[in-house]
């Protein structure tokens, strides 16, 4: 369903109108490539050896006063008085920002035994969420909390927010943690390093063997075939009433295809069939929505939605995981939904649904990653152009497009960028993060 306003205030008249109006202003995202160079700063005394890191990141430094992209490195933010530093950094620049320029503030864990450090470091929270709100022309302002000095574990991060891929991410505070992956049973002096580098950052994914459920349209095919052009051998699974369109897209993307019901008993054992190396990624895109009232809700409807959108989740990857079907270096990412961080009236079981995929997220991260080396994270769309939205009464779906800091809507290939970055074979210290996806929604947090 396109977007008729974001159109029309792309026109001279549709501009002129609408600022009169005092009516949202969305700006066309740069999908494509950055419009300038990068701005390194820093606030507070830093440990970080972040420069090598964002020369290898591929932007130039800023020369002209116009930067596409602002650095801001708060790690050494330890007290309120060298917050101001952050304000002194980023007050004169930010205007200068292009359009569709990113803001990435890099900030330290909490300190459980200093609470002016902790006072200060969540304080770069706020001003980042807010920022984000008010700075506008589709730019993008995320928090990257990194724990350690290791500016290396974050490169996939930086590289993935310091892009075009990250139009649609903003507001996010994303944790990157380097830890050391699971010891090899084999070679037990050889510990698994669960972030590597790829040969080449181009293909990051050649080899790669990837499933994605759900992928026959929407979101799920956007997801396959961004994997596949980074390399991946794709898997297209859908329920067999899709299998053409599956069969079609797996074509497409030199990839195969799994018509299957995601909520079969048995689907752990059937994926894992299909996978005689093993999968290397693992993305659980299915999912379906059966709106009502919580008072007008029947059980089918509520055991329907959790059944596809949570169960099959806890289930397929329990049952992935237990033999041993996930590679080590592996990646599993769950699809939540910003419903499930913020409630959605007529959504008690697709909310429900999602908050779950949320919960298995947080717990099984660190066990996964020490005991098969494979990372767990979820992103959480907010408004998405697909068919699922395209089926929301007109005044319901403007609202979600607008109720945004971008003030529209995002596509599906927002969310398929996002899922690569999380599957990416140098986003090992990247676990257990929940991601959304959603223009900052206005709506939750
Ligand atoms: N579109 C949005 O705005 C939005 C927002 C938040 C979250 N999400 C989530 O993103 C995911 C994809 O959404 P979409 O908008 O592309 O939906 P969609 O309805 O366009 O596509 C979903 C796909 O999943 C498949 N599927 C459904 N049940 C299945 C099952 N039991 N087994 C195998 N495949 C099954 C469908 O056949 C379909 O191809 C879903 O988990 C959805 O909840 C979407």
């Amino acid at each position: 369903m396109a977007d008729r306003y974001l159109s029309f205030t792309g026109t001279a008249p549709g501009r002129f109108l609408t600022r009169r109006l005092g009516l949202p202003q969305p700006a066309p995202l740069r999908r494509d490539a950055l419009d300038g160079g990068l701005l390194h700063l820093t606030a507070g005394r830093t440990d970080l050896d972040l420069a090598p890191v964002l020369a290898r990141a591929g932007l130039p430094a800023d020369e002209n006063g116009r930067p596409a992209a602002v650095v801001l490195d708060a790690t050494g933010v330890r007290d309120v008085d060298t917050l101001a530093e952050v304000h002194a950094a980023l007050h004169p620049v930010v205007r200068a920002v292009t359009a569709g320029g990113r803001v990435v503030v890099l900030g330290a864990p909490l300190d459980p035994a200093d609470h002016h450090q902790a006072a200060a470091q969540q304080a770069l929270e706020g001003f980042t969420r807010s920022l984000g709100k008010e700075v506008g022309r589709g730019r993008t302002v995320n928090l990257v909390r990194i724990a350690g000095a290791d500016a290396g574990a974050a490169e996939s991060t930086l590289r993935f927010l310091l892009s075009p891929a990250s139009a649609f991410v903003s507001g996010q505070v994303i944790e990157v943690r380097a830890a050391t992956g699971p010891v090899d049973p084999v070679d037990p002096v050889d510990p698994v390093d669960p972030v590597t580098a790829p040969d080449d950052w181009g293909l990051p994914l050649a080899g790669r063997t990837a499933l994605v459920t759900g992928a026959a349209r929407g979101i799920g095919a956007a997801v396959a075939e961004t994997l596949a052009g980074q390399g991946a051998q794709v898997v297209v699974l859908d329920v067999p009433q899709a299998a053409d369109a599956a069969r079609r897209a797996a074509e497409r993307l030199g990839g195969t295809a799994l018509a299957l019901d995601v909520t079969a008993a048995d689907a752990g054992e059937r994926i894992a069939a299909a996978v005689p190396g093993g999968l290397d990624i693992l993305i659980h895109n299915a999912g379906i929505t059966r709106d009502r009232r919580l008072v007008n809700m029947d059980a089918d409807r509520w055991s329907s939605v959790l059944d596809v959108n949570l169960a099959s989740v806890l289930r397929t990857t329990d049952a992935l995981l237990a033999a041993g079907a996930v590679n080590r270096g592996g990646r599993i990412v769950a699809t939540a939904s910003i419903a499930g961080l913020a409630g959605n009236a007529g959504q008690t079981n697709y909310g429900a649904s999602k908050a779950g995929v949320v919960g298995l997220v947080r717990s099984l991260a660190p066990r996964a990653l020490a005991e098969h080396g494979v990372t767990v994270n979820a992103v959480a769309p907010g408004f998405i152009e697909t068919e699922m939205t395209a089926a929301v009464p007109l005044f319901i779906r403007e609202a979600g497009r607008r109720m945004s800091s971008l003030a529209q809507g995002g596509l599906p290939v927002d969310v398929a960028r996002t899922t690569a970055w999380l599957a990416h074979p140098a986003s090992g210290a990247v676990n257990g993060q929940v991601v959304r996806v959603c223009g900052q929604s206005l709506l939750g947090a």
